[in-house]
Order: C-alpha cells, then sequence, then structure tokens
C-alpha cells in the first residue's frame, strides 16, 4: 500500500508517440524519472535524437528515438518493424502525436481534416492495433499492459477556436478508447485517455503567438499545465494504482470542463 509500491514503474518499457516535445516530451520526462524505458517518435530526426539526449542526461534511465512519419499505414508499419527488432514486449504505449487544423467554416478545407482525422484516429488505431502483440505478451489481469490515449476538452466542450476536424477527431478518440478498452482488456491490456486543457506547447503557442498569459487568467486554476500535472496523471494510469480504471476519459484541465457544466447548470 505504499506509495513507492502504488505508483512504482520501475522496469517496464514504454513507447510515447510525439515525444519530442510539448506533452509528449512532458511525459517522457516522468517516464524516465521513475525508471521506464522510453521509446520516442516523432518525424523530425534531428529534434527528437536530440530531445532522447537531453532528457536522458536530465532524468536518467534510457530515452531511445525513432524517428518515423506515423500518419501512415506505411509508416506504422516501419515503426513497429523497429521496435519489434530491438524488443520482444512492451508494457505502455502513449499514443500522443496529435494535429490540430484550424480555419473558417466556409473555408475548412479536405485536406485540413485528413490530416488531422487521419494522425489523431486512425493512426492510433492503427498504431494500437499493431502493438496489441507486444503489449499481450507478458500482460496479466494482476499486472496488465497499459495504452493511454491524448484526447482533448475540445472533444468534450465546444473549442474556441474553428478547428471542426480536431474537436471531432478528440470526441472520436475518447469513444474509441472505451470501445477499445472493452476488447483489448480481454488481453490483459488496459486502455484509458486523458482529456488535457491548456498546456505550452508548439500546437497551442502557435495559436497564442506563445503567450499563455490570456488561457491561464482564464483558466479555474488561474494558470497553464504542466509536467507534473500530465506526467502525474499518466503514472497514476500506468502504474499498479490505476489497474482497475479502464476505459475512462479523464481531463487535466484546471477545471475547465467542471466550470462549463456549472454555467450550463447557473443559466
Ligand atoms: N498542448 C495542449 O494544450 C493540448 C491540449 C489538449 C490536447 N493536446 C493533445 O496532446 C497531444 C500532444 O500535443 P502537443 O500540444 O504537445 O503538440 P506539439 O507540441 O505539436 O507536439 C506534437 C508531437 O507529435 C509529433 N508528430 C506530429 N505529427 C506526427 C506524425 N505524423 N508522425 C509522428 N509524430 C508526429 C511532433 O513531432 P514532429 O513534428 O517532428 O513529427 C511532436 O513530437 C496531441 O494529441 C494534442 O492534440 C494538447
Amino acid at each position: 500500500m505504499d506509495i513507492n509500491s502504488l505508483f512504482n514503474l520501475q522496469g517496464k518499457t514504454a513507447v510515447v508517440t510525439g515525444g519530442s516535445r510539448g506533452i509528449g516530451e512532458m511525459i517522457t520526462a516522468a517516464f524516465l524519472a521513475n525508471g521506464v524505458k522510453t521509446y520516442i517518435t516523432a518525424r523530425k530526426a534531428p529534434a527528437l535524437i536530440d530531445k532522447a539526449s537531453e532528457l536522458t542526461d536530465k532524468f536518467g534511465g534510457e530515452c531511445i528515438a525513432v524517428p518515423c512519419d506515423l500518419s501512415t499505414n506505411g509508416g506504422i508499419h516501419e515503426f513497429v518493424s523497429e521496435l519489434q527488432s530491438k524488443e520482444t514486449s512492451l508494457d505502455i504505449l502513449i499514443n500522443n502525436a496529435g494535429a490540430a487544423w484550424a480555419e473558417p467554416l466556409m473555408e475548412y478545407s479536405e485536406s485540413g481534416w485528413d490530416k488531422v482525422m487521419d494522425l489523431n484516429v486512425k493512426s492510433l488505431f492503427f498504431l494500437t492495433q499493431q502493438l496489441t502483440p507486444m503489449l499481450a505478451k507478458n500482460a496479466s489481469f494482476e499486472n496488465p499492459s497499459k495504452v493511454v490515449n491524448i484526447g482533448s476538452i475540445d472533444g468534450i466542450n465546444t473549442a474556441a477556436f474553428e478547428s471542426f476536424a480536431y474537436s471531432a477527431s478528440k470526441a472520436a478518440v475518447h469513444h474509441l478508447t472505451k470501445v477499445l478498452a472493452a476488447r483489448l482488456i480481454k488481453e490483459k491490456i488496459v486502455v484509458n485517455a486523458i482529456a488535457p486543457g491548456p498546456f505550452p506547447s508548439n500546437m497551442l503557442g502557435a495559436a497564442v503567438a506563445h503567450d499563455y498569459s490570456i488561457i491561464a487568467a482564464n483558466n479555474p486554476s488561474q494558470r497553464v499545465g504542466t509536467a507534473e500535472d500530465i506526467g502525474g496523471l499518466t503514472v497514476f494510469l500506468c502504474s499498479r494504482a490505476g489497474n482497475y480504471t479502464v476505459g475512462e476519459t479523464i481531463t487535466c484541465d484546471g477545471g475547465l470542463v467542471a466550470r462549463a457544466g456549472h454555467n450550463l447548470s447557473n443559466s
């Protein structure tokens, strides 16, 4: 029952997609600091390789960069082959890589729609499918493997930006999480999702010119999210403490979704 047993991740092996920056980097930092051998992926190889060595220097452990483009089944296949050449089993998959696209309603393009849906929904499904045998290999009901999908509060609330495909893709991630959880628990794999609110990153930064002050002021917690917020929740879900939490989408947003419901009930 002690903290060290409940939340211990020592010796586990994880994949964090989109681990080169933003939320993926924050989750990778939490894993490395807690003894998880972590494979990170992104398309831009130099940035990914630099990040793996920067995080290893800072947090210790083993961080392995595997550059790949996960937006196509070919790219997913290449990544899975590469991982299989290095590991026979996997304990944790964090489906974090994602894309956003915002355009006014009447100009919203098919290419923007497809880019978002392909990476955020299709790739998440097929990567999970392709890694299921490795995740199932050492899994048991006492020690299940874990999949954590990174959704968004934009899949729960209506978004501030005209990012139609993004909102729809994240709602799909949340429901797919429940559907996959129901199926994969038979393989002793526990699937959950996190719906983040605002975290400093390229994705959010591009929308607000990297000035998070207004976003922080508008948050019920008066700040944006930190590595401890998203890392702590991910560690919980991936540790012994999270074994009986299955198919949930848990917000990590400082209270934005809670406040939206409050506003409605007061209207
Ligand atoms: N930041 C927020 O406020 C926020 C809020 C809610 C949800 N989220 C979700 O959190 C996740 C991470 O977002 P972020 O804000 O950290 O974004 P980010 O800073 O833009 O990072 C995205 C990561 O995904 C990688 N990536 C993008 N396209 C890829 C592809 N085709 N194949 C492989 N890797 C790819 C990027 O590297 P390359 O560009 O080198 O490929 C990068 O490592 C996303 O699913 C996002 O929707 C973020």
